[in-house]
C-alpha cells in the first residue's frame, strides 16, 4: 500500500512505473544514484533505462550513454546492466562490477577512481558538471517530502541537493526499522565558510534522520520489492586465518607497549574475505566494547555488535549475505541503538578519521620494498576495483595496516614486488603490512630498513631470496642509495609474469 510508506500526499500521486521514470533520463545526461557496496542501491530505473538504451542504439540513433555517479560500487541490476548495454560513458567513484570492469580495461568507458571523501565536495566545487537526475533508494517519504534512506548514505544527500530531477524507489523489502539510524549532517559548507564538524565520539548524532529534498523536484516515485546484492561470504580459508592472528597479536602488542587503550582505536575495516578472518579473530580474543568508525558493516560486525565485543559502529552502508540480512532484520531495533549510518563525506572525513585516531585495515593488490602499497591496477594498467575509502584512511589514521596473502595466482605473483607497478598509497603513509608469513612494523624505519624488514617479515620463502637478490644489487649499483633501485629491471617481474605466467625467476 503506497500510503504505509508513501507519507506526502502529492508525491503519492507521483507513483509510476520504472519505464516511465527512466523516460526522465535523456542521452547524455548525468545520473547520481544512490548505493554503497552493493546496498541501497535503485534496483528498478537502472534495468528499465538499459532497456530503453538497448532499444534505441538498436534502432540506429545516436548512441545512448549516461554519465554514472554513486557512492560506491553497487550490483548487477545497476552497473552490470548498464555497462552490459554500453550505456556508461564515464562512471565515477568505485566500482566492482565485472562487466563494467572489462569495458574499462578494454578502454571503452572512461572512468574516475576517485577518494570517496572526496566525491561529495567535487560535485559541490562543479568539477562533475550539472547533475541532471538523482536515482535514490529509500525505505520511506515523509510527509513533508523528506526521504528515508535505506542500507546505505553514500553520496544521496549531496546528489539530492545537486540534481535537476529526482526519482525515488521505495523498497519494500527494506525494513522500515531502518528509519531512525541514520545521522545525516547538513553542516559541511565549502570553503571559506567551513567549520569544525561537531563530531567527537564514534556514537554522536550530529544531524537528522532523513535527507532534505524540495519535493517539486521529485518527478517520480517507483515502487519495487527487491534484496540489496547480499553476497554470501566464503568461509574463513586458513591463510585468512593466518593473517587475521598475525595482526591481532600486533593489536596485543601495541596495548602492552601502552601506544592504544584496552578497548583500541575506532576500526575501519576493508570488505571481504581477509577482513572477515580479521572480525572473527577480534571475537575471541578477549576484546570487549571496541568501536568501528567505518564505510562498510559486514556480518562479523553484526556478530561483534551482538556479543558485546563491539559497542557501536559507524558507516555509510552495508555488505551483509542474505543470511545476516534476514537477522539484522529481525532484531533491528537492537542494531539501531548501535549502528549509526552517515553520508560517506562523514564516515570517510579525513579531519575525523585524523581526530578519532582510527585504525585501517585494508586490502592490497601488492606493496614495494619500501612500502608503496598498489590497491587498484594488476600489472601497473589493469584497473580491479578503485582505491574506494582506503586513502581516506590510510593517510589520516592512527594506523594504516594492510593485509594480503604473500603470493596470489597459485603462487605466480608475489604481493612483496621490487618496484609498485601503480602507487596508491606512498610509503610516508604506510604503517603495517601483514601476510601469512607474519607483520611488518614500517613506523620509524629508512627506505632500507623497511625493505629488509618487508623482505625479512611478509615475503613468501619462494620469493625471499630474488627479492633479497634485487635490493642487495640496488643497494650497492644504484644511481641514488637512499631508495635503490635498478630501473631497468624494477618492473620486470611484472613483465616475467605478462609473458611467462610466473613472476619467479627462471
Ligand atoms: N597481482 C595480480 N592480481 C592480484 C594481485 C596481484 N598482486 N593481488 C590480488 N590480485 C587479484 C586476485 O587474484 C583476485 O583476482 P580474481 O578475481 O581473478 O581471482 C582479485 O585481485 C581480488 O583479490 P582477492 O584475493 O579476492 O582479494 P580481495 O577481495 O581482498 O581484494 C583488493 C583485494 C586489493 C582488490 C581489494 O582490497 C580492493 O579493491 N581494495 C581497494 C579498495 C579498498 O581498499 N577499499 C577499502 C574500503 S571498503
Amino acid at each position: 500500500m503506497p500510503e504505509q510508506r508513501i507519507h506526502s500526499p502529492i508525491l503519492r500521486q507521483r507513483v509510476v512505473d520504472a519505464a516511465t521514470a527512466a523516460a526522465h533520463i535523456q542521452p547524455g545526461n548525468t545520473v547520481a544514484m544512490s548505493g554503497f557496496t552493493g546496498s541501497g542501491y535503485p534496483k528498478a530505473v537502472p534495468g528499465a533505462l538499459a532497456e530503453r538504451i538497448r532499444q534505441s542504439n538498436g534502432n540506429g540513433g545516436g548512441k545512448f550513454q549516461i554519465n554514472l555517479l554513486t557512492g560506491a560500487s553497487t550490483a548487477p541490476e545497476l552497473d552490470g546492466v548498464l555497462a552490459e548495454v554500453d550505456g556508461i560513458a564515464l562512471r565515477l567513484p568505485y566500482q566492482s562490477d565485472p562487466q563494467a570492469r572489462e569495458r574499462i580495461n578494454d578502454g571503452s568507458l572512461n572512468y574516475i577512481d576517485a577518494h570517496l571523501s572526496h566525491v561529495a565536495q567535487h560535485a559541490w566545487f562543479g568539477f562533475y558538471g550539472q547533475i541532471d537526475v538523482a536515482v535514490i533508494e529509500a525505505v520511506a517519504i515523509r510527509e513533508d517530502g523528506s526521504i528515508v534512506p535505506s542500507t546505505s548514505v553514500g553520496n544521496s544527500k549531496t546528489w539530492l541537493d545537486l540534481a535537476k530531477k529526482v526519482i525515488v524507489e521505495i523498497n519494500d523489502w527494506q525494513p522500515t526499522g531502518l528509519e531512525g539510524m541514520h545521522d545525516i549532517y547538513y553542516g559541511t559548507a565549502r570553503p571559506p565558510q567551513r567549520k569544525p564538524i561537531p563530531l567527537e565520539h564514534v556514537d554522536d548524532r550530529i544531524g537528522g534522520t532523513a535527507l532534505k529534498v524540495d519535493p517539486d523536484r521529485i518527478v517520480a516515485v517507483v515502487r519495487t520489492n527487491a534484496p540489496d546484492r547480499n553476497s554470501p561470504f566464503n568461509p574463513v580459508d586458513a591463510t585468512s586465518e593466518r593473517i587475521a592472528g598475525h595482526l591481532i597479536e600486533f593489536l596485543q602488542h601495541e596495548i602492552a607497549n601502552e601506544r592504544m587503550p584496552r578497548d583500541l582505536l575506532p576500526l575501519q575495516s576493508g570488505v571481504g574475505n581477509i577482513p572477515n578472518a580479521v572480525l572473527a579473530g577480534l571475537a575471541k580474543s578477549g576484546f570487549r566494547d571496541l568501536t568501528a568508525f567505518t564505510e562498510v558493516i559486514q556480518d562479523g560486525m553484526l556478530d561483534l555488535l551482538r556479543s558485546g565485543v563491539l559497542r557501536v559502529a559507524s558507516c555509510t552502508g552495508f555488505a551483509l549475505s542474505p543470511e545476516a540480512h534476514a537477522s539484522f532484520s529481525r532484531d533491528i531495533e537492537f542494531f539501531r541503538d548501535r549502528i549509526i549510518m552517515r553520508p560517506q563525506e562523514i564516515s570517510n572525513h579525513p579531519e575525523l578519521v585524523r581526530r578519532l585516531g582510527c585504525i585501517g585495515m585494508n586490502g592490497m593488490v601488492e606493496v614495494d620494498l619500501y612500502g608503496n602499497v598498489n590497491s587498484t591496477h594488476i600489472m601497473g594498467s589493469r584497473i580491479m576495483n578503485g582505491i574506494g575509502g582506503s586513502g581516506d584512511f590510510t593517510r589520516n589514521g592512527f594506523l594504516s595496516i594492510f593485509l594480503s596473502p604473500s603470493t596470489v595466482k597459485g603462487g605466480t605473483i608475489s604481493s612483496i614486488v621490487p618496484m609498485a607497478s601503480h602507487v596508491d598509497h606512498t610509503e610516508h603513509d604506510v604503517s603495517i603490512i601483514v601476510t601469512e608469513q607474519g607483520v611488518a612494523d614500517l613506523r620509524g624505519l629508512s627506505p632500507k630498513q623497511r625493505a629488509q624488514t618487508l623482505i625479512d617479515n611478509c615475503a613468501h620463502p619462494d620469493f625471499r631470496d630474488a627479492l633479497q637478490d634485487y635490493f642487495d644489487r640496488a643497494c650497492r649499483e644504484s644511481y641514488g642509495k637512499h631508495t635503490p633501485h635498478l630501473l631497468g629491471e624494477a618492473l620486470s617481474w611484472h613483465q616475467r609474469w605478462l609473458d611467462t605466467g610466473s613472476m619467479l625467476p627462471d
